[in-house]
């Protein structure tokens, strides 16, 4: 089969991958080898996201870093092929979505083997590309939306509202009739289509001095970015009214799980 290869870790893009198109096609072997737990996938598109560009720079730590070469890509939306008879949950020809998460089995090949456990029914009304993006980067926003706490009328501050968890996030937060805003250098327009009230370029300044939300001071900071540690300043500084739920960074998800 044909599949994206990835030979080396940190290197320049152009340079490291590569097409192969002799890659051992998976088979009922690795269904069988799986007890019920494994299916095969006919591939439809795959989505990078962050945790993708993470691995293929090599900055995972040693137990994640994948032993070369690997195929990337973490997220898929496909059609099942084969299935353990006795899977209650998928059957073959069901269009699925899957995260292969951290793990040298990606996406990027016509075929994968994907965790039973790790897919779910795609949805009917959205294109496989669509369907693609959804096992990372939105559940990821739909755990930090929960972990907030969201209600009615909140102030919500989102740092990197434009990224992949962010834009899911900013839909949620929406959906919970709190207001906010939101940060980003890139996408304003994409943030007020989100429903943003405000947007705010962090190159240009830095909200956590702004004076006017002293005023109104922020119920929750919610970090898509992943290393920002701004909101320690914002309550400092009488921007946010709680440390204790001020700081949700998704890297402190990442620790998680
Ligand atoms: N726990 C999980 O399962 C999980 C899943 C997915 C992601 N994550 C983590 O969540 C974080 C976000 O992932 P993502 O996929 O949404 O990333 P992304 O698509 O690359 O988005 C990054 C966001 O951060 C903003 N940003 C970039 N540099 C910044 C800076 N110097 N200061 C302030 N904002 C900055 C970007 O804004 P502009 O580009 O508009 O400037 C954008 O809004 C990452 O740390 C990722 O590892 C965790």
């Amino acid at each position: 089969m044909k599949c994206i290869e990835c030979s080396a870790l940190g290197g320049n893009i152009d340079e490291v991958l590569s097409m192969s198109s002799d890659a051992p096609k998976p088979g009922s072997e690795e269904v069988q080898k799986g007890k019920g737990k494994t299916m095969i996938v006919k591939v439809e598109a795959c989505s990078l996201s962050r945790g993708d560009s993470i691995m293929l720079e090599g900055s995972c730590d040693l137990m994640l870093n994948p032993k070369l070469p690997f195929v990337p890509g973490m997220d898929i939306c496909g059609v099942v092929e084969e299935v353990a008879e006795n899977s209650e949950a998928f059957k073959v020809g069901d269009r699925i979505v899957a995260t292969n998460g951290m793990t040298p089995t990606g996406g990027l090949a016509e075929y994968a083997v994907v965790q039973t456990n790790n897919a779910a029914k795609a949805p009917a009304n959205i294109t496989p590309v669509q369907a693609s993006v959804l096992p990372n980067s939105p559940i990821a926003g739909l755990h930090a939306a929960k972990a907030a706490k969201l209600k009615e009328g909140d102030r919500v501050m989102v740092l990197g509202g434009s990224g992949g968890v962010g834009s899911a996030l900013l839909q949620l937060v929406k959906d919970a009739k709190a207001s906010f805003l939101a940060t980003t250098s890139t996408a304003e327009a994409l943030c007020l289509s989100l429903g943003a009230d405000v947007v705010v370029n962090y190159r240009e300044t830095n909200w956590y001095e702004d004076e006017r939300y002293k005023a109104e001071p922020f119920d929750v900071v919610i970090d898509c970015v992943g290393w920002r540690d701004e909101w320690k300043e914002a309550y400092r500084r009488g921007v946010l009214k709680s440390g204790w739920n001020g700081g949700l960074s998704m890297r402190a998800l990442c620790r998680a799980g």
